[in-house]
């Protein structure tokens, strides 16, 4: 099995679908190793989404993640990463498949509900970035 890093975004918060996602996510069979809620700073943000630092949408970005708190979470499966990323269907909830949790939870691209890590790479890296040893489960 392998892992994967997800984060349910603001928006899934201020909604009050926290259930729900976590719901999709075991329906899934993914184990969850770690968790918590927790608010990124700009620093963070900045930080965590560098790859589109010369997008133009970034700084409205980093605004989204940083405007409420969010869950952290890492889940394991195997296939995780891939798994995940089908499981929660296009970055545009209205290109993402049914019954996807995008599709069912996220309003538009710039409000999309929820992260999953892209590679089993950066999944270490971002798991790393929220979470100790110790908190890993
Ligand atoms: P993440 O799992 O959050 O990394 O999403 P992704 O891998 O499906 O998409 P990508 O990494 O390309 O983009 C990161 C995030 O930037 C997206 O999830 C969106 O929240 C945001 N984003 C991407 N494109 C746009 C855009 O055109 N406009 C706005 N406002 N936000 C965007
Ligand atoms: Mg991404």
């Amino acid at each position: 099995t392998n892992r994967t890093f997800t984060m349910l975004k603001p928006d899934s918060v201020e909604k009050g679908y926290i259930g729900a996602i976590l719901e999709k996510i075991n329906a899934a069979g993914f184990r969850i190793v770690a968790m918590k809620m927790t608010q990124m700073t700009v620093a963070n943000a900045e930080e965590f989404y560098a790859v589109h630092n010369e997008r133009p949408f970034f700084g409205e970005l980093v605004e989204y993640m940083t405007r409420g708190p969010i869950i952290a979470a890492i889940l394991e499966k195997e296939n995780a990463v891939e798994d995940f990323r089908a499981l929660i269907g296009a970055t545009n909830p209205a290109d993402a498949a049914e019954g996807t949790i995008r599709k069912l939870y996220a309003a538009s691209m710039g409000e999309n509900a929820v992260h999953g890590s892209d590679s089993d790479e950066n999944a270490a890296i971002e798991a790393a970035y929220h979470f100790s040893g110790r908190e890993q489960f």
